[in-house]
């Protein structure tokens, strides 16, 4: 589909949120995502994202302000929006009893769809996620990964160019997460723009360009990753160890913790170099074979700002 590439695949404005019995859940909240952007939305249980992706999904109905999905207000055209938006909930909300290829064609005909052409585009969908040898099955019977993807196949039959992602992976294994990974990256590198919900930094470091955290209905931070680990000061190391060892060294100016007998993880003071710490190392005969990032630097800013 051409499109402007100025008009941003989303823009809220002053977005507020008051629930029935009074409770507010957004306090105004703005934010713009770009067209073919990968965002993350952060954000401690309650925070409000799941909130704001109903409202742009129109699943909740806002109190106040705007939301615009490729230019298209959801309140004067959300016929346009919808066409636009593929939504994956972080609730499973499919017929548990009915055969998979049934429940991917079926949102197909949601989308006006003709059978013909819904039933190719399910086919591919559930082939790209792995699902095409399960299209008999009934989401009972598929494994809890099985069900994230199958919410991802349906959400993509409509071939939408925003995919909005709630939690995707929560209570997914390792090994799943990571092919999900890959997954996203590429629908992002096809042009799509993908938001996705998460309580994994790893996963929004992993994936994402921007992200905004919310807390408590506001949004706190809205910025590019680069910068949000740029503006971090401390840094973690993992550090292997030829030998081992059986208590951390105590050396200047670095914490340094054991995390077993042959691996380290040291978090430098500011103002102090690798290079000291590592000749500090050799004085007291450790060998070092080998050293890491940890990746948790965005867990600590996140927690740093929540706890604010
Ligand atoms: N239907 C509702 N009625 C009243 N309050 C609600 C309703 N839905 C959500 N809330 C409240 O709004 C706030 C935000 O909820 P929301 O589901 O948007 O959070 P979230 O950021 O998605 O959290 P999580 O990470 O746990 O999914 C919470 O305090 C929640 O209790
Ligand atoms: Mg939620």
């Amino acid at each position: 589909m051409q499109m402007n590439t100025q008009i941003p695949a989303l823009k809220i404005e002053n977005l507020v949120k008051r629930y029935k019995g009074g409770f507010q859940a957004l306090n105004g909240i703005s934010f713009k995502v770009s067209q073919g952007d990968f965002y993350a939305l952060l954000g401690p249980n309650g925070a409000g994202k799941s909130t704001t992706i109903g409202i742009i999904c129109s699943l909740v109905n806002k109190t106040s302000g705007s939301v615009e999905v490729f230019s298209h207000n959801i309140d004067e055209n959300f016929a346009q929006a919808k066409k636009l938006i593929g939504l994956v909930p972080q609730e499973f909300n499919f017929n548990s009893f009915e055969p998979i290829l049934e429940i991917v064609k079926y949102q197909a005909g949601y989308y006006g769809i003709q059978a013909n052409i819904a039933k190719e585009k399910a086919e591919y969908t559930l082939n790209i996620l792995g699902l095409w040898e399960k299209r008999k099955s009934t989401p009972r019977e598929l494994s809890g990964g099985m069900k994230r993807r199958l919410m991802i196949a349906r959400a993509l039959i409509h071939d939408p160019q925003l995919l909005i992602l709630d939690e995707p992976t929560a209570g997914v294994d390792i090994e799943i997460r990571r092919s999900m990974w890959e997954l996203l990256q590429k629908l992002n590198d096809d042009g799509r723009t993908i938001i996705l919900t998460t309580h994994y930094l790893e996963e929004a470091e992993y994936l994402c360009r921007n992200i905004g955290i919310i807390n408590d209905g506001n949004i706190i931070i809205d910025t590019s990753l680069r910068e949000l680990l740029d503006q971090l000061k401390k840094e973690t190391f993992i550090v292997y160890l030829k030998n081992p060892i059986t208590a951390a060294p105590d050396i200047e100016n670095v914490s340094i913790t054991l995390t077993d007998e042959r691996t380290l993880e040291i978090t430098p003071k500011e103002n102090q170099t690798l290079e000291l710490i590592f000749s500090d190392f050799a004085k007291l005969n450790i060998q070092i074979v080998s050293m890491r990032n940890k990746s948790n630097r965005l867990e600590e800013l996140f927690m740093d700002l929540v706890n604010k």
